[in-house]
């Protein structure tokens, strides 16, 4: 525990302001602040931040709390870890009393039960003979044991209860276990049984070193229906787009470099602090987030990203950084050989090997400048037309101004379109955002050339000028790149688009091939979730009985035709894992704006300060629920540019 004083001296010292500052942009309004309101939709700025008082208060929604109270809401931390945050960045010392009766944090047991499962998988890979295959396993991958240690990886022996058993000796209880996910269920099986078997542990840690959820990794090749990594499903303290994995470990090298290396997975970042490459977090497989851009914020202004260099790992590249761009952070693109992450580059090039890529890091507009021009985009004044539409949401995503005038400068230089032209553009598509529909992108200008293939923001380009001979799509791959060491090799094959279905089918898509994570999708989303009637009934056939073969009789036809048409959909998905946790997202995404809507509508809409209160509470409910995802959902917003513009044709 904190001591009440010590909490206290950290609210004084805190700058409210600054804090709220950074999600929110204020004004001065007499002694006080104003701005939009970062918990609803605000047109009017009703939010007000008064430093007196050390209180922010939302006229509109009716949010309010103190400099803590903000950072829980936003950021999903809990309270102390709120406390401790601040303290460490206004300079008070935390002194922790051991824990008395009095108990503030309600989650503290599902911490506590994590922390005992770190040590329980440490324990399995440091055991003689239950962790003999791991310990080889993470040898033969350059992963020494320093390194294990730091990053307190385990392993969760081959057994259905090992974890249950050793837990339930110290009283953990399974209904804990399960609500942190480490434990599961199936229909299938009478007991609740471990979620995490024979595979390497890497424990996920908040930014302040608490434990908030796992990733585990098989030892060998993945298998048809075996996932390569398995992850904590959302829980109490786990909020996937909300963590970026090591920055605890990280951010003291972040500040002292100026910069941190964004990868995609974990062995990325054990693999490059095993050769001594200290700076880099990962995302864990999903698209950048806006609250990871935003604690990334707090220790860099720059951050390189080091993701795939094939068509998916371009099209996150440039998603990522227009977030990053969103949050003040100047993203620039490393571009790996084709084949290579991080993990498997340093593994074979060294520290100083890699350092050279690092060092040839393009700012992302540089390097969209450069794949146009190498695709023939500025040879004619249609495509150079639809260029401009192409680097636009990277432009207007860019928080900082001086940043954002050194994009128009460059732009302009390299299309020949005058920079107040630029500009007029940019503002012309600003002032309508969040204005409705029919606001925001398109509708300044109607562009007199043909749209540019995709969707608006999308990064996706024809081929170049010259054709290919094989379909593939030179100029995806590093091969492309002037001056690159590794020459002019062709695209990589493997890379073709994502699949373009919306999220209810691609997770059905999902689901039909990988029957063993029905029970996964069923533990996060129920039928409701699914809009579209025939894909609903999909998911419940799939819930009555995962392992159908044979369809069930007297089904609709038209459920029937859907279903053989998922089945005989070509499309391979690379990534599942990835395809199923956005879809999933995506979903659960909706859902938490359809309920939002409502009540904000209802919010509108009381005529009494009773139901005023009453919704207000549910809200508040709502917004802990899924933090973060408040504001995201703002059409149009420029903070929150990539999310919305993926395709939901579902
Ligand atoms: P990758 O498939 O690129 O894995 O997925 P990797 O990091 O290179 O791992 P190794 O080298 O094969 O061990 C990148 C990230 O995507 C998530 C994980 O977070 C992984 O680190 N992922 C991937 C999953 O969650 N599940 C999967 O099945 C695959
Ligand atoms: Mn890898």
């Amino acid at each position: 525990m904190i001591p009440d004083e010590v909490v206290e001296e950290v609210r004084q010292r805190a700058d409210i302001v600054e804090v709220v500052g950074e999600v929110v942009s204020l004004k001065r309004a007499g002694k006080d602040y104003k701005g939009k309101c970062p918990f609803h939709e605000d047109r009017s700025p009703s939010f007000f931040v008064v430093p007196d008082k050390r209180m922010y208060h939302c006229f509109g929604c009716g949010a309010q709390g103190d400099v803590f109270r903000f950072l829980m809401e936003r950021q999903g931390l809990g309270f102390l870890d709120a406390v401790r945050d601040l303290g460490g960045r206004y300079g008070v010392e935390i002194r922790e009393v051991r824990r008395g009766e009095a108990d503030d944090d309600p989650l503290r047991p599902h911490y506590e039960a994590n922390a005992f499962a770190r040590d329980f998988f440490r324990q399995s890979l440091a055991d003689p003979e239950l962790g003999a295959r791991a310990r080889t396993y993470l040898a033969e991958r350059g992963i020494d044991e320093a390194t294990q240690e730091r990053f307190g990886l385990g392993y969760a022996p081959d057994d259905w209860r090992g974890l249950r058993t050793a837990a339930g000796r110290h009283g953990i209880s399974d209904e804990l276990l399960l609500e942190v996910g480490l434990l599961t269920t199936s229909e299938r099986a009478s007991e609740p049984y471990d979620r995490f078997r024979d595979r390497i542990i890497f424990p996920i840690e908040s930014e302040v070193g608490r434990v908030v959820g796992f990733g585990g990794r098989i030892l060998g090749v993945a298998g048809k229906n075996v996932p390569k990594y398995l992850n904590s499903p959302e829980t109490p303290v786990y909020h996937k787009g909300s963590v970026l994995y090591a920055l605890g470990w990280a951010r003291n090298a972040i500040r002292k470099e100026g910069a941190a290396l964004v990868t995609e997975g974990y062995m990325d970042v054990v693999a490059l602090a095993a050769s001594g490459i200290q700076h880099a977090v990962a995302t864990l497989g999903t698209a950048l987030t806006v609250e990871q851009a935003r604690l990334l914020r707090r220790y860099t202004d720059h951050a390189l990203l080091l993701f795939d260099s094939d068509e998916a790992g371009l099209r996150a590249t440039f998603r990522g950084a227009d977030v990053l761009l969103a949050a003040g952070v100047q993203p620039l693109v490393v571009t790996l050989p084709e084949g290579d992450d991080p993990d498997s580059l340093v593994r074979r090039v060294g520290a100083e090997g890699l350092a050279r890529y690092l060092d040839d890091a393009l700012d992302v507009v540089d390097r969209k400048l450069q794949l146009l021009a190498e695709h023939g985009y500025f040879e004619s004044i249609d495509r150079t037309r639809s260029a401009v539409d192409k680097l636009m949401p990277t432009l207007r995503a860019a928080a900082d101004p001086t940043l954002r005038d050194i994009y128009v400068a460059k732009v302009a230089e390299k299309t020949g379109v005058r920079r107040e032209t630029l500009e007029d553009e940019l503002r012309q598509s600003a002032t309508g955002s969040g204005a409705g529909p029919g606001a925001g992108r398109g509708s300044g200008m109607g562009p007199p050339g043909p749209l540019p293939p995709g969707e608006p923001g999308s990064w996706s380009m024809p081929p170049a000028p010259g054709g290919s001979p094989t379909g593939s799509r030179p100029g995806f791959g590093p091969g492309s790149r002037p001056g690159s060491r590794s020459g002019g090799r062709a695209g990589d094959p493997r890379s073709r688009p994502l699949p373009s279905l919306g999220p209810e089918r691609q997770l059905l898509l999902v689901l039909l091939r990988t029957r063993d994570w029905v029970e996964r999708a069923a533990e996060r989303i129920g039928p409701g979730e699914f809009r579209d009637p025939v894909d609903r009934a999909i998911f419940k056939i799939l819930l009555d009985d995962p392992d159908f073969g044979e369809l069930p009789p007297g089904l609709p036809p038209e459920v029937v035709r859907r279903i053989e048409e998922l089945q005989g959909d070509p499309e391979e998905l690379e990534h599942t894992q990835r395809v199923f946790d956005a879809a999933i997202t995506r979903l659960l995404d909706r859902s938490f704006d359809h309920r939002r809507e409502a009540l904000m509508r209802e919010l509108e809409a009381a005529p009494d300060p009773e139901t005023k209160t009453r919704v207000a509470g549910e809200m508040q409910r709502l917004r802990r629920e899924r933090p973060g995802r408040w504001n995201v959902a703002r059409r149009g917003s420029p903070a929150a540019p990539s999310q919305e513009q993926e395709r939901t044709d579902g």
